[in-house]
């Protein structure tokens, strides 16, 4: 698995890693037991970056029952996602407390309460409780505000959805993220699933084989990754198999121009 510096925020991401909206929101043992299923293979394919957050319902405390016994070996992404302090602060003790005291990449989920959140970050990492400082946001019309986050020197990395349908990131925050220096997890890289159930016949996948693409899922992973600006996509699975489909594109080589927009073609039929 390639590997890739996450901007300047310090760390070192797998180019593949691991979203964990609604596929870790399970309940029961045996739910707790599938998401560690596809924890094991996510492991043993290095896809070690794992991306939650308090408004994903269970994940976040699923996550960190996956990662029991084995927290050393991954990189835990999280977010607040509060708009008050008192509610910041709970969510971070909860979060401290499955991920053993520590969390890598610690983002304002939507940018909820910037500011706020942001002083608690801070102090956060000044006591050594986190690594790195990141903002999320999902929608076009947030981006200007984004990028006013992106501007302020406070956080090392963002988290924006990217895939060859949705492009938006590609006018001004990408290239801001390049200027500053800023670390890019993508989310949606499969267009929350929709995208990867309308995959082309193997006939038209075929030319994307001299490029190491088995499936479309891993196309349009490529897709992203190709673009350098990008340090990890955090595709969401239930299936270890997917999993696996998924860690097999995180390896050059990458795509160039003509692939890329051949790719994009594809999904837009
Ligand atoms: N969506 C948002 O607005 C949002 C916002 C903030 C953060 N995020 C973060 O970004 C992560 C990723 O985004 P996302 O979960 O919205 O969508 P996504 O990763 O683009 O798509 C997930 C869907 O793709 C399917 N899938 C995964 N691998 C596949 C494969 N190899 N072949 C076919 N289907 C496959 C999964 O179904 P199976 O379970 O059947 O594999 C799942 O339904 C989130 O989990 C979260 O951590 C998302």
């Amino acid at each position: 698995m390639e590997t890739r510096a996450l901007g300047s925020s310090g760390l070192e991401v797998p180019v593949i890693g691991m979203g964990t909206w609604q596929t870790f929101d399970v309940h029961g043992d045996a739910g707790v037991a599938g998401a560690r299923r596809v924890v094991d293979v996510a492991l043993a394919a290095g896809t070690r970056f794992f991306d939650s957050s308090p408004m994903y319902g269970a994940a976040e405390r699923v996550l960190g029952r996956t990662l029991e016994g084995r927290r050393g070996d991954a990189l835990v992404a999280t977010k607040l996602w509060a708009s008050t302090d008192v509610e910041a602060r709970q969510q971070a003790a909860r979060a401290l407390q499955w991920f053993g005291g520590h969390v890598d990449l610690y983002q304002v989920h939507n940018l909820v309460g910037w500011t706020e959140r942001l002083d608690l970050l801070e102090s956060l990492r000044e006591r050594g409780a986190l690594r790195a400082i990141g903002a999320t946001h999902y929608k076009p019309s947030a981006f200007a505000e984004l990028c006013r986050v992106m501007r302020s020197g406070r956080i090392g990395a963002i988290q924006v959805p990217y895939n060859p349908r949705e492009r938006s990131v590609e006018r001004e925050i990408l290239p801001l993220a390049e200027e500053l220096g800023l670390g890019v997890v993508v989310m949606r890289p499969l267009g929350e699933g929709a995208l990867a159930r309308r995959a082309p016949s193997a006939a038209r996948l075929a030319p994307l084989r001299e490029y190491g693409v088995e499936t479309w899922a891993q196309a349009l992973l490529k897709w992203i990754l190709s673009d350098r600006r990008c340090h990890v996509a955090i595709p969401a699975t239930s299936r270890p198999e997917h999993m696996r489909d998924n860690a097999a594109a995180g390896e050059p080589p990458w795509l160039d121009e003509d692939a890329r927009a051949y790719v994009a073609r594809l999904a837009g039929e």
